[in-house]
């Protein structure tokens, strides 16, 4: 790519907010509107003809609506990010837009600050993408001699695995391992949850699907797994499509299952899904400790508590000591309150690792959506929590792909 420049493709029919997103970008010295188009129709077809990296989606246009239009462009051009505005109140469409692969919502009109870091995180993705495309088809060709195309290429690939984890407990871990296996489950990354914490765990109450099969249930015939007798096994979680692996129903069955068998179920979920998202406890049993090792990125989740910062220190000073790159550690926070002065910024240089998203502190939609069992990323993914999520989403994807690219570059010096 040349200048790395984020080429954004407006798509609304009305002409007033179509000049009013253009104004808000015109001063982006990274952004580069390089189209417009009034309805859905339009849209496809200039996302094709000029491959923008981030597509600005309306939703209600006349002919193709915003959610088929994202869908036929994230079908021809996976690389191409698409970014929902809406205006209030078309929630319902929120989960049919995420299924149809948009990357982000954003409340109509939106905040210029808002809009732009939208646009970044989208466009990063797209150029990540686009890399990782072009190295594909780069292995491809070589293998076997012809261009093969990135769809019969794509289910080569293992899936990744994805651990949540916060050395304080009570912080989180839970709530977003849960919310963020659902933003990254769609039809092209299906995405299985496990419950790591295996004395205590409750990611089948977060969901409510309690009391049904758990990884008693796989753990012990580990080495003669066929994946469909997986498939029948794992807790089908209707309302989001999440496959779900849980905890032992009592905390004394869990020394029945070993870390060896316990990282080699991990393992064999990566042959069957993209992203194999893990909830662990605080507490680093030799089980988490192993998950941690064999993960692709971990979540390192902190609050703006001195208790809960002092532990996240701690555990990178380990995560060093085990040798893990400091590339794999997303270090997120949550329960963040902008009132209080212990800032991510304030957190990010005293413990020399950024804090690259934030999840902002909402009682009455977090509290309410454990207690229902009903994941707010279901019911309330526009609210402020829900965006802190997507955007967690975003930066897992956006770092995965940054490490496969380095991955694929030092194979092949
Ligand atoms: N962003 C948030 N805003 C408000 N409340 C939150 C937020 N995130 C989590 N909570 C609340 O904090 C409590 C603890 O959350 P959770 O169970 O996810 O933490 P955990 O780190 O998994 O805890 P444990 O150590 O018990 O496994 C829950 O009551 C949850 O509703
Ligand atoms: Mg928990």
């Amino acid at each position: 790519m040349a200048t790395d420049k984020i080429r954004v493709l407006i798509v609304d029919d009305i002409a007033e907010t179509r000049e009013n997103v253009r104004k808000l970008l015109q001063f982006e010295s990274d952004v580069d509107v390089t189209g417009t188009a009034r309805s859905g129709k339009e849209g496809i077809q200039l996302a094709l003809e000029l491959d923008p990296d981030v597509v600005l989606m309306d939703i209600n246009m006349p002919d193709i609506d915003g959610i088929s239009a994202t869908e036929a462009i994230r079908q021809k051009s996976p690389h191409i990010q698409v970014v929902i505005l809406s205006v209030q109140g078309d929630q319902n469409y929120m989960r049919r837009a995420m299924l149809a692969g948009a990357r982000d919502f954003l409340t109509k009109p939106p905040m210029g600050d808002e809009l732009i870091s939208a646009i970044r995180r989208a466009g990063e993705m797209s150029h990540a993408e686009r890399a990782k495309g072009a190295q594909q088809r780069m292995v491809a060709t070589t293998a076997s001699g012809v261009p093969i195309s990135m769809s019969s290429f794509a289910p080569l690939s293992k899936g990744k695995i994805v651990v949540v984890y916060s050395p304080k407990g009570g912080t989180g871990c839970t709530t977003i391992a849960v919310n963020l296996a659902i933003a990254l489950n769609n039809e092209d990354t299906r995405t299985v949850l496990v419950d790591a914490n295996l004395q205590f765990g409750d990611v089948a109450v977060f969901v409510n699907e309690q009391g049904k099969n758990t990884i008693l249930e796989i753990a012990p015939r580990v080495d003669d797994l066929e994946p469909d007798v997986v498939e029948e096994i794992l807790i089908k979680h209707e309302a989001s499509g999440l496959r779900i692996l849980a905890a032992p129903q009592r905390p004394e069955m869990a020394e029945k299952i070993s870390p060896d068998q316990f990282t080699k179920v991990l393992e064999f979920l990566q042959r069957m899904y993209s992203y194999v998202v893990v909830d662990t406890s605080s507490i680093l049993t030799d089980v988490v400790l192993s998950t941690i090792d064999i993960s692709d990125v971990m979540v390192l989740v902190t609050t703006q508590e001195i208790p809960s910062i002092k532990n996240a220190r701690l555990c990178l000073d380990l995560l060093q000591t085990m040798g893990i790159n400091k590339e794999r550690i997303v270090f997120a926070m949550n329960r963040y309150d902008k009132r209080i002065a212990i800032t991510p910024e304030r957190v990010s240089e005293n413990l020399k690792h950024e804090v690259s998203t934030t999840i902002p502190l909402d009682e009455k939609v977090v509290i309410t959506s454990v207690n229902r069992g009903v994941p707010f990323m279901l019911d309330n993914k526009s609210q402020p929590v829900g965006r802190g999520i997507f955007s967690l989403a975003e930066t897992v994807r956006a770092r995965l792909a940054l490490l496969e690219s380095e991955n694929e570059a030092s194979v092949r010096r």
